[in-house]
């Protein structure tokens, strides 16, 4: 068996099989964008071109049963970022620049063409890696050229082969990408590129920020502008936990500054970097601008963790697109509005904590509270329930002593990722009002607290008997909505 193929190599048989093992899966999505079969990581060329939204993301699509791993892009378009429509391969490794994979990159609508900027991955004869920066086009058929030769052959000078995913932006008629690097002291940076045609790109320099020594390299890097501030939202491997921060394995976070250019590359001289999510499973997100909006997608998985649905020959699945805004300095991140027409309400009550309450939901669910707490003293406890006694369950709990919001899947379900940890805090400043918008699919959940100003995303994998949702503590009033999705 080759170790490397191409996607129309793959045996009708062999997808065949393999979807029949996807089929008897426990944990399917309904909500979240998910793979057919193989392993899908990062969100990719996420724009808005020729009336539709579209969306790639990494597909490997034989990981889990030839222990052949090779990365491409697959394709969907969606009229409301809600529903998605299956567009199929989008990018196969089919040159000579990309023989290890197709990897990350991004794409922006340039006139009548959608305009892709992506990493090649290679290994030559002695396994040395060389990276090719690749442009394609895809007209409004569909149709996709690669352009040769690669607009960057190899890595600049005083940086390693871990060189890739530029994003693409346009602005005054110049295009630019940022890109991650590695220096070769093994920091982690990201290069911003230039180009007047599109084609012919040169490399400017680094993005500055005063993180001279912030991990080892920083993977899928995003510049955007809102209003007069310029953020770059990246993804560094190798911090430490600090606090309440940087737990999970690898992080996804922003620094916010001024605008940059051709000629002032210098974003910020604030150590003001945010990690982006507060949960488990969040990572390598990707930023679209179209129609005035800022859209975030993003992985909700990590690189090197091994999640249950792999017995079942996939892995992997992208967040719900979310809508950014900037307040000051930071990002406050919102469900779509277009979620709006996929909401039919089951249940709307006043309820005190106290009481001790149990209510039927489901997986395709939208909880929302508002929870107001007079006397700040206790605990008040969210349970979605993961046995029949309802002794097992995910818990959000809400620490009135401690003043903070925490995350709790050590007994969701089946472990995971358990030497990172299975609690999470949300918000360390938990007042009196507080509201919480959730979301359930079958084997996720994400969290915005207080409209959008901390989100967590997270997997979790609980049996069939995590229909319940039980409330329970201190006294605390709770005005509740439940809401089944009908996505
Ligand atoms: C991030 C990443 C990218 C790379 C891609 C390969 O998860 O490692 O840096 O382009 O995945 O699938």
């Amino acid at each position: 068996m080759k170790k490397y193929h191409q996607y129309r190599d793959i045996p009708s048989q062999l997808t065949a099989s393999l979807a029949d093992r996807v089929a008897v899966c426990p944990y399917r999505q309904s909500f979240h964008v998910e793979g057919d079969m193989g392993y899908v990581n990062d969100p990719n060329g996420v724009c808005f071109f020729d009336g539709k939204y579209h969306l790639f993301h990494q597909w490997s699509p034989l990981t889990y049963s030839e222990d052949s791993w090779f990365q491409g892009w697959y394709h969907l378009v969606s009229y409301d970022m809600i529903t998605w429509e299956d567009a199929g391969v989008g990018l196969q490794t089919d040159t000579v620049y990309e023989t290890h994979g197709a990897y990350s990159g991004s794409a922006i609508a340039d006139g009548d063409v959608m305009r892709i900027f992506y990493t090649g991955n290679t290994r030559d004869a002695n396994n040395e890696r060389i990276p090719y920066q690749l442009v394609a086009l895809m007209d409004k058929a569909g149709h996709l050229s690669k352009v040769t030769p690669p607009a960057i052959i190899g890595y600049p000078e005083g940086y390693t082969d871990h060189f890739r995913d530029p994003k693409l932006w346009k602005k005054d008629g110049h295009y630019y990408a940022v890109i991650g690097a590695q220096r070769q002291d093994k920091t982690g940076t990201s290069l911003v590129m230039h180009s007047l045609d599109g084609f012919d790109w040169s490399i400017l320099g680094e993005v500055g920020t005063p993180y001279q020594d912030f991990g080892y390299m920083w993977e899928c890097p995003n510049y955007f502008e809102m209003d007069d501030k310029g953020i770059l939202l990246f993804s560094p491997q190798g911090l430490a936990p600090e606090g309440n921060y940087y737990h999970n394995i690898y992080q996804t976070g922003y620094v916010v500054g001024n605008h940059i250019d051709k000629e002032n590359l210098r974003l910020t001289d604030q150590k003001n970097f945010v990690e982006l999510d507060r949960g488990f499973d969040f990572y390598a997100a990707q930023v679209m601008q179209a129609g005035g909006r800022t859209i975030l997608f993003s992985w909700m998985g990590l690189p090197d963790i091994n999640y249950p649905t792999e017995d079942y020959a996939y892995c992997g699945c992208l967040t719900m697109p979310r809508e950014l805004f900037l307040d000051g300095d930071k990002l406050i991140q919102k469900p779509l509005p277009e979620l709006d027409n996929y909401r039919k309400e089951i249940l709307s009550e006043n309820i005190n904590a106290s009481e001790g309450k149990v209510f039927m939901t489901g997986f395709k669910t939208n909880l929302q509270f508002s929870v107001t707490k007079a006397e700040e003293r206790g605990q008040v406890v969210i349970k979605l329930t993961a046995s029949q006694d309802g002794r097992l369950g995910t818990k959000l709990i809400l620490d009135y002593d401690r003043k903070e919001i925490i995350l709790d899947r050590s007994q969701a379900g089946v472990p995971l990722a358990e030497e990172y940890g299975s609690q999470r805090v949300l918000l360390e400043d938990l007042g009196q009002q507080l509201d919480l918008d959730i979301y359930l699919d079958r084997s996720s959940i994400e969290i915005f607290v207080n409209g959008g100003q901390e989100v967590a995303s997270s997997r979790i994998f609980p049996g069939d008997e995590q229909v319940y949702t039980v409330i329970e503590g201190a006294d605390a009033e709770l005005d509740m909505t439940i809401y089944d999705l009908t996505i």
